[in-house]
């Protein structure tokens, strides 16, 4: 028998999940790998901070030490994230927790402007929640040629068993060809050496409704050799 009042809505929602499931299978590895020992602390990227929840996430499993790079456009989604964040740093006061007012098309400046010790460092995972900041001005939304100018950056700066997820909606203006234009470039990366999973709502476009859908893509496990290789993190994704 049905429930005779509705449930709320459940956050995160299921594509939020698998997203958050992902990430948080990248922190393990790291863990697991034992770079914990022998690699420099990590660095996680929260390139759409909007409220902050990815960003929490993020930071409840990410390795001791980390830097946590959070991004977003506008001022009333940094301040929204910046309370939302307070909690979660004062359980991990080891990590680092950097946020900026800026495009995330502006990453590699952001990088370039890190410590020396800090620029250094891997990037382990990354996450994109693109459209909108919910609540907030609609007009203001992200697009396709800038998601894809920080999607490069953060593709290039990978470790093997890091994690990027993208989270696409069609509802929003410019949203199919935003979500188009990454999966083109998730497809075309190396199978090789990633592993793309494209999640997607199956049953809203054909009645008429607007479909949310996940990408998410998984840089794979090197060899000693090539782990050893100096420029390896900087080598174009097209070469590995
Ligand atoms: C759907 S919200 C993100 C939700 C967020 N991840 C969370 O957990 O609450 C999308 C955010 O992207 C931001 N945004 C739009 N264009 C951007 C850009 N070029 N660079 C960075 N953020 C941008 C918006 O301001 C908005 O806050």
């Amino acid at each position: 028998m049905m429930p005779s009042s509705p449930l709320p809505p459940s956050r995160p929602s299921l594509l939020d999940s698998l997203a958050h499931a992902a990430l948080a299978r990248a922190c393990a590895a790291f863990r697991q790998s034992g770079a914990e020992i022998s690699a420099l602390p990590p660095v996680l990227v929260d390139a759409t901070l909007g409220n902050g929840h990815d960003a929490a996430f993020l930071l409840s499993c990410a390795p001791p030490e980390a830097l946590l790079l959070g991004v977003d456009i506008q001022q009333q989604a940094v301040q929204a994230a910046t309370e939302r964040l307070a909690s979660a740093r004062r359980e991990r006061p080891d990590c680092r927790v950097q946020i900026f007012c800026r495009g995330h098309q502006e990453l590699p400046l952001i990088w370039a402007g890190l410590p020396p010790e800090e620029r250094q460092r891997p990037l382990l995972a990354g996450v994109f929640n693109l459209g909108w900041l919910p609540g907030g001005d609609r007009a203001c939304l992200t697009q396709a040629d800038t998601t894809l100018t920080a999607l490069d950056f953060l593709l290039e700066r990978l470790m093997p068993q890091g994690c990027l997820s993208v989270h696409c909606y069609t509802g929003n203006d410019g949203g199919p060809e935003e979500e188009r234009a990454v999966l083109r470039r998730a497809a075309a990366l190396p199978p090789r050496r990633w592993r793309v999973v494209h999640c997607r709502d199956a049953n809203r476009e054909a009645s008429g409704g607007r479909a949310e859908s996940l990408i998410l893509m998984e840089r794979l496990p090197v060899s000693r050799r090539e782990l050893r290789h100096e420029a390896f993190y900087q080598t174009p994704v097209e070469e590995v």
